[in-house]
């Protein structure tokens, strides 16, 4: 049994020293190529920053910072839920809307398990939070900052990238613009993932008619699945984001979110450090008991 058990396991043990080499070798590869005058010339022409038009705002403005930090914060509870939903243990509750409060529907409302229910409830405020984020980037100007204007954002996300691969991280001036690479993955962020996230989230839910001609092109299947790959994103995302943003100048990074000031003071550390204390205290207050007891203000409670 044991032995079979480690014969199961032999080829995944091999994965991570093979990805070790293969990050090596594209490391010095990256270095290599840097090195040739083709790159010279590419480089030249695509610095790994696109041009942005002269009356771009610059810095963060305050409701950014609280906007990044409440996106955090939701997700954090959403992506809990969303285990627990997909670990498929018998829920501890379950809870059914009174048709009575705030949302009032035709048919009558449905059993769901607590999580599930939790999970809408911390969705809806997410949802709410991303629209007024994605009003206030158009109402500002902000939004040059992570909408790709033209194509070049291509060869110049390569040059960012094969700085990054050559560990040499490409030229970093967030307060002012964001590398290509960092435009076009705040870009996915939040124009492609965070829709996708809903619209696979609303087939999954229980607003979604089983009528509507759509469901032969996405399935409940399709749709499950794509919800899963968006949660694999948000999860990868967040560990480069972050790793990145702790590489690459730790200080100043957390001073232009957390604090709205570009320098190198370290009271942007210690505002985030304040919002990971939050997160945290959430994390402890708000399970299955308190949710319950929320549930009871608009539902029944099994
Ligand atoms: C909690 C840990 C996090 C920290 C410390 C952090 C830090 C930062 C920093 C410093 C910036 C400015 C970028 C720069 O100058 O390079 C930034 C931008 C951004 N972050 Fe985060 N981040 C965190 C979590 C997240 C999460 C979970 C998401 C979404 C899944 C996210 C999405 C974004 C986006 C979309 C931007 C660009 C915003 C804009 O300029 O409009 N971040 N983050
Ligand atoms: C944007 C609004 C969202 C809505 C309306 C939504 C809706 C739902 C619903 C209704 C379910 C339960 C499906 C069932 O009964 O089996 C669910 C499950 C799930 N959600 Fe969401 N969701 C949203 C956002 C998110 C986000 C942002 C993530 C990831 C970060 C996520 C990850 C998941 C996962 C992994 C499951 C389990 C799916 C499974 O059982 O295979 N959801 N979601």
């Amino acid at each position: 049994m044991t032995r079979l058990r480690e014969r199961r396991w032999f080829p995944l043990v091999w994965l991570i020293p093979a990805a070790l080499v293969l990050l090596a070798l594209l490391v010095l590869a990256a270095r290599w190529l840097r090195e040739t005058p083709g790159w010279l010339d590419f480089a030249a022409s695509f610095p790994g920053t696109t041009e942005l038009p002269a009356d771009t705002p610059v810095g963060f403005p305050a409701w950014l910072g609280w906007q990044h930090f409440l996106n955090s914060f939701f997700l954090l509870f959403i992506v809990r839920s969303a285990l627990l939903i997909r670990g498929r243990q018998r829920p501890p509750a379950f809870v059914t809307r009174r048709n009575d409060g705030l949302i009032r529907t035709k048919g009558a409302p449905r059993r769901l398990s607590v999580h599930v229910w939790w999970h809408l409830v911390v969705d809806t405020v997410w949802v709410l939070n991303g629209v007024v984020y994605v009003v206030l980037l158009f109402a500002t100007g902000q939004w040059v900052r992570v909408v790709p204007l033209g194509w070049d954002v291509i060869p110049n996300a390569v040059t960012a990238g094969v700085h990054y691969l050559s560990l040499d991280w490409p030229a970093h001036e967030g307060w002012v613009h964001y590398n290509a690479l960092q435009l076009l993955s705040y870009f996915a962020t939040v124009f492609l993932a965070g829709p996708l996230a809903l619209l696979t989230g609303l087939r999954l839910s229980p607003v979604w008619k089983h009528e509507w001609r759509v469901n032969r092109l996405l399935t409940e299947s399709l749709a499950r699945s794509l919800h899963f790959a968006v949660l694999v994103y948000f999860i990868a995302f967040t560990i480069v984001h972050v790793g990145l943003v702790l590489t690459t100048g730790a200080l100043r990074n957390l001073n232009t979110m957390y604090a709205g000031r570009n320098d190198d003071s370290w009271i942007g550390a210690l505002v985030f450090a304040g919002s990971l204390v939050v997160m945290l205290v959430a994390w402890v207050v708000l399970r299955v008991p308190v949710q319950k007891k929320i549930a009871l203000l608009g539902g029944t409670v099994r």
